[in-house]
């Protein structure tokens, strides 16, 4: 069984989808153990303290450094056996340390088709904004591998979704959230704990 630890920021959707789809079984080979919020307001920490699932809150700002915020949440990860490390909604870019600590075992969700609208200044409704500005047709989301560049990593999984002519970025948001993020994040969670991801060089194969 893995013990995976969910870092989130604001309202938790993403988390939420992961703790529903663990209570229907389909996540059979791993159980969320904590979740750890950026951010002390966060919706997510009610939606985990309702299912029962321990928090912690380390907030970046109230450190001196990015060095020693890293140094804290890293050693929060190796306390709760981190086996898989999920940024559902997460607004802090990961120092090196915990990357290399954690290689090929932290997977983020983007709300796009990557390599579209994505890297740095690119989350949550800013993605959508570009979007529709950039007036594609299709959108999506994607789950990937987190390495040392924003939203570069091996792709998991990825859905798309279309672009409807009266969308606002609000609409969009919460279309991909619905029809792509909260099926392709536990999804992707799951093969993950059964030990089904493959990663080689930038590709990632699903085995059977
Ligand atoms: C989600 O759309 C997620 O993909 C996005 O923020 C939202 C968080 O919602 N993440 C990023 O933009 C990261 N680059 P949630 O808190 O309801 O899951």
């Amino acid at each position: 069984m893995k013990n995976i630890v969910v870092l989130v920021s604001g309202g938790g959707t993403n988390l939420q989808a992961l703790i529903d789809a663990q209570k229907n079984g389909q996540i059979p080979n791993g159980r969320i153990t904590c979740v750890i919020s950026s951010n002390p307001d966060a919706y997510a920490l009610t939606r985990a303290k309702e299912n029962g699932i321990g928090t912690r809150v380390i907030v970046p700002k109230e450190f001196e450094s990015r060095e020693v915020y890293s140094k804290v949440l890293l050693e929060a990860l190796f306390q709760e056996y981190a086996d898989l490390i999920v940024l559902a909604g997460f607004m802090t870019i990961l120092d090196e340390t915990i990357i290399r600590a954690y290689h090929n075992q932290i997977i983020n969700v983007h709300p796009s088709l990557i390599p579209a609208f994505c890297g740095a200044g690119y989350y949550g409704l800013r993605v959508h904004e570009a979007a529709l500005e950039r007036g594609v047709k299709l959108t999506g989301a994607t789950v990937h591998f987190v390495n040392e560049v924003a939203d570069d990593g091996p792709i998991i999984l990825q859905q798309a979704v279309a672009v409807e002519p009266d969308d606002t970025p609000e609409t969009l948001q919460k279309r991909v959230m619905e029809q792509a993020e909260w099926k392709i994040l536990p999804r992707a969670v799951s093969l993950f704990c059964n030990g089904q991801l493959e990663v080689k060089g930038r590709t990632v194969w699903i085995k059977d």
